[in-house]
Formats: structure tokens, C-alpha cells, sequence
């Protein structure tokens, strides 16, 4: 493996052998296996989990590493091809990016979506952009319509609690102030998809999934016995349901338009997770979320406080995975 961008890149037992060996390296740890290799990570954008976690995992494995956040004690990096750089930002991506990148042995790229044009983020324009100009292992730390990282980790933790690998999966939109990115929704979609769950994605009029997303999904369901569709009647959609992923998303009617998508969202009032949408789903239905979440707006406390919630299992388990991730680009190799 060279890069680790996208699940749909790798076949299913290719997954299954990451998993195991996330599963064997949390049981039998190799605190050598990467001694003397370095990671280097850029964040655009802020994180909590992805960024400690491959930090820890990387020391667990016996590697070090490295993180730039740009224009954070550095130089603040321009993206945009054709920038006539007059502003604020010193350094273009073309030069920043390989510079970091010629200093370790593995590479890791947070950048989400501009959310302003949805096919330039469909395209993933502009991580593909930063990604062309890396020659080292390449690993995708949430870009703007993917997070492999964060599906990987939450295919584990399924595995781990027996969620049947034929169980209801709903995705749900949930509430939250404002427009979020497509990458976690459309990352999960895809790994229930291709987990050969029944994936129902429940979601507002003006919030469904771009066409390209869905039917990467469907492609991945037929491939592994499962299914995908979506509904906005919340009952119907939880009826047997054996998970429920909430996250938050932003308006595709009104993808760019701040003013659209707020007048929207202002009506949806009732999309916060509570007890009373799990009242026809199976008893033991999950609760999950890929953090971070704002509690008593897209999830109330008892829920998150309660029996279902595997969130923090979930969050545990993106060290892990990246372990695995990190040894399968790293380990053995020059
Ligand atoms: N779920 C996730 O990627 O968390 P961070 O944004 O904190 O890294």
C-alpha cells in the first residue's frame, strides 16, 4: 500500500486484513516497528482526535513525528493556482507541501472543503492538487468529501460490539449551527455500504447527498451484499435500525449560500437525537458519531451519557486503525 486516500481504493479484504492487523497490533504491540521513521502532517483545518491519535500511534509503533498547522508559528500557505501573492500568504502549496513532505517518510494532508462550489470539492481539486506534489506515502487526514481514517476506525468498532454485518445502518442528519463538510457523511455512507450493511440515509429536503456520493455507495453495496437508500420519514427509517450515525452536514440545495442554508436549517428544529427516535429500532441499537459533537443540539445528553453511545469507543479506535494504516506504509520498507 503507498497511499491510504480513500477505502474505495483498497478491495474489501484488504480492509479486513487492515483490520486484523489493527486487531493484532492492539494485542501484540511492535513499539519497534517503525523505529527511525518520522510522519509529517499538515492540518489546514483544526482537529483534536486525528491528529493526536496518529501522533500517539506513530510514538507507539516507534516512529516520531511532526505537525504543521499553517500560519500557526509558519508561513501561511496559499492554495489557489494562479494566486498573484501579494497578501498575507508567503508560501504557495507547490513548494510548502513537498518541502514537508522531503522531510519524513510518510505524509499526512487535512484540508476540508472550500464549500462554495460543490463540484470543485466533489473533485477533491484541491487535496489532489497538494497530494500530486508528494512522492512519500500519502495518508487522506479528512479532505473535503473523504475521511478513510475516521471509516476505517468506526468499521472496527462495529466488528468489535458484533453489529451484524447485514444490521440497519441510518446515517442521519442531524442539527448543528452551520454548514458542515461532506466528508464524513459521505466516508460513512460508503464503508456501511461497502460492510454490506442496509444503509438508509435519513435526511431534510435540501440536505440529500450529491448524486456522485450516493452511487459510489450503491456501487460498493452491490459489490458486498448490501444496500442503500434514503427516506426523510425518520420512523420508517428507524424501524429494526441496529445503528444510528448522526452528523452534521450543510445544505446541498444551497451549497455556497450561507443565507439559503441557514433559513433552512432555522426549520429543522427537531433534528436533535433523543430516546424517543430509537422507539421502533432494534433494543440495541448504537448510537455513534465521529466527534466532535455539541451536545442538546445534534444529540441530547441522555443519549450521549447513555447505554447506546459507542462514540468514545469509536474515537479510541482511530489509533489503532492508524496504527495499522502507518505499519502497512511503513513497515520493511527503505
Ligand atoms: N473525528 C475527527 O476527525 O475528529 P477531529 O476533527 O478532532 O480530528
Amino acid at each position: 500500500m503507498k497511499r491510504f486516500l480513500d477505502l474505495a481504493d483498497l478491495e474489501r479484504d484488504a480492509v479486513l486484513d487492515l483490520l486484523a492487523l489493527a486487531a493484532r497490533l492492539q494485542k501484540h504491540p511492535e513499539p519497534q516497528a517503525l523505529a527511525g521513521k518520522i510522519l509529517g502532517m499538515v492540518f489546514f483545518n483544526p482537529s483534536l482526535r486525528t491528529l493526536a491519535s496518529f501522533q500517539a500511534g506513530m510514538a507507539r509503533l516507534g516512529g516520531t513525528s511532526f505537525v504543521v498547522t499553517p500560519g500557526q508559528g509558519t508561513w501561511k500557505l496559499e492554495h489557489r493556482l494562479g494566486a498573484i501573492m501579494d497578501g498575507d500568504r508567503a508560501e504557495h502549496v507547490r513548494e510548502g507541501i513537498p518541502v514537508l513532505a522531503s522531510y519524513c517518510d510518510a505524509f499526512g494532508i487535512r484540508a476540508f472543503a472550500e464549500g462554495t462550489d460543490l463540484a470543485f470539492d466533489l473533485a477533491e481539486t484541491q487535496f489532489n492538487a497538494m497530494a500530486a506534489t508528494v512522492n512519500k506515502p500519502l495518508i487522506n487526514l479528512e479532505s473535503a468529501v473523504n475521511h478513510p481514517c475516521q471509516a476505517l476506525a468506526d468499521w472496527k468498532t462495529m466488528d468489535e460490539l458484533g453489529v451484524p454485518q447485514r444490521g440497519k445502518f441510518v446515517l442521519s442528519w442531524v442539527k448543528h449551527p452551520r454548514p458542515l463538510p461532506l466528508a464524513v457523511p459521505a466516508a460513512t455512507l460508503h464503508m456501511a455500504a461497502m460492510r454490506g450493511m442496509d444503509v438508509t440515509v435519513l435526511r431534510p429536503d435540501g440536505f440529500a447527498l450529491p448524486d456522485a456520493i450516493m452511487e459510489k455507495a450503491r456501487r460498493a453495496a452491490a459489490a458486498s451484499g448490501g444496500s442503500v437508500s434514503e427516506t426523510t420519514d425518520r420512523a420508517a427509517a428507524m424501524k429494526g435500525a441496529t445503528v444510528l450515525y448522526a452528523k452534521e452536514w450543510g445544505s446541498t440545495r444551497f451549497y455556497g449560500d450561507v443565507e439559503g442554508d441557514s433559513t433552512l436549517r432555522s426549520q429543522l428544529g427537531d433534528w436533535q437525537v433523543d430516546e424517543r427516535w430509537f422507539a421502533n429500532a432494534d433494543q440495541d441499537c448504537r448510537f455513534m458519531h465521529c466527534l466532535p459533537v455539541r451536545r442538546n443540539v445534534a444529540v441530547a445528553d441522555h443519549v450521549l451519557d447513555g447505554p447506546r453511545s459507542v462514540v468514545l469507543h469509536e474515537a479510541h479506535n482511530r489509533m489503532p486503525a492508524q496504527m495499522a494504516v502507518l505499519h502497512r506504509l511503513l513497515a520493511n520498507s527503505n
